[in-house]
């Protein structure tokens, strides 16, 4: 089957042709110009995806040799997501589908993410656990089967990706935040400062990344003629460490021996180093870097695990901003 992706949940405008299961044309475009504000501005966003989307679909399918007749149907981000930006997708796809009478299906950006890992090992099998790491959201799901997912556990605050982007901002780097942190924390003594790690109550599964952030910008009003470099890397080092304890007790828990890693945040070096690192002996798999960010590849692969087995939307559905998996 031949299935078109549209993701605009955010600041990425995406487009990709998913046939069969293998992704042949894939287009995202940042949107650099939220950088200046040190966050994203919805209004902008919206515009900025209703201006590039037409001509991005047509670069997608002219790239996959693939015309709009060939499609055999739509998959657009329904949520969870800012309402403006889903809606401008969401309300092009419509118009596409009607226009070339094709199934549409809302597809949730969340689910998405984590199937991103199949397009990285066709080989991956259920059960498994997915540490979830995005901007948005911080989830340790048990992956049972297709459409049967457990949450385990969740931010009850700010998600990993926030924790980087709010460190960034105090440390006066620009929007998104993951990559300037990263990037400044190369050759930084990560044992230089101890940032607390919240909730390491053994088992404990849920997160917190608020007082984290607080105590970073304590820390920065306290010290004077800091070394940069080794407050990115211990900040960083902080998250990580809470992430990798986490993801290891849900795997003992669940008895599981193979996990996932999903979402922007999975991006970070440190992040699948350790994920190496402190678990061998498991399965561990992680997307490839365009994979891990917002992109359409994984929008259009799934839509089309859904349409194949005869699973689409009414052409009235709605956009969901909170959008949940289970
Ligand atoms: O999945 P994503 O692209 O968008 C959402 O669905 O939220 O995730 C964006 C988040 C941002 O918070 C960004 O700072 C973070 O992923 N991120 C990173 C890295 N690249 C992106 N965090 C740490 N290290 C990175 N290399
Ligand atoms: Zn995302």
């Amino acid at each position: 089957m031949i299935v078109l992706g549209i993701e605009t949940s955010c600041d990425e405008t995406a487009t990709a042709v998913c046939r069969d299961g293998v992704i042949i044309s894939s287009h995202i475009r940042s949107q650099s110009i939220h950088e200046k504000y040190g966050g994203v501005i919805p209004e902008i966003a919206s515009r900025e995806h209703e201006k590039f989307l037409n001509e991005m679909v047509s670069d997608t399918l002219n790239d996959g040799g693939i015309s709009k007749e060939e499609l055999e149907g739509i998959a657009v981000t329904q949520g969870p997501g800012l309402s403006g930006t889903l809606i401008t997708g969401v309300c092009f796809a419509k118009g596409l589908a009607l226009g070339l009478a094709l199934p549409i299906i809302g597809v949730n950006h969340l689910e998405a993410h984590i199937f991103a890992n199949f397009l990285a090992d066709p080989a991956l099998d259920f059960p498994f656990i997915c540490l979830l790491v995005s901007g948005g959201h911080t989830q340790l799901w048990h992956v049972k089967n297709f459409k049967d997912y457990q949450l385990m556990g969740e931010s009850r605050d700010d998600a990993a990706g926030e924790a980087f982007d709010k460190g960034a901002r105090i440390l006066g780097l620009v929007y998104p935040g993951g990559p300037e942190i990263e990037k400044l924390a190369k050759g930084g003594n990560p044992n230089a400062i101890q940032f607390p790690r919240a909730m390491m109550k053994k088992n404990n599964l849920e997160f917190s990344f608020s007082g984290l952030k607080t105590s970073l910008l304590y820390y920065m009003d306290e010290h004077k003629n800091v070394n940069l470099k080794d407050v990115a890397a211990s900040y960083q080092q902080a998250i990580i460490d809470v992430l990798m304890t986490k993801l290891k007790w849900a795997l003992t828990h669940t008895d599981c021996h193979t996990c996932v890693i999903a979402g922007g945040v999975a991006a970070n070096q440190l992040l699948r180093d350790c994920s190496l690192t402190k678990l061998s002996g498991e399965k561990v798999i992680f997307p490839d870097l365009d994979l891990c960010t917002d992109n359409a590849a994984m929008i259009a692969y799934l839509g089309e695990l859904y349409l194949s087995k005869g699973i689409k939307s009414a052409i009235n559905f709605p956009i969901l901003p909170n959008m949940k998996m289970a």
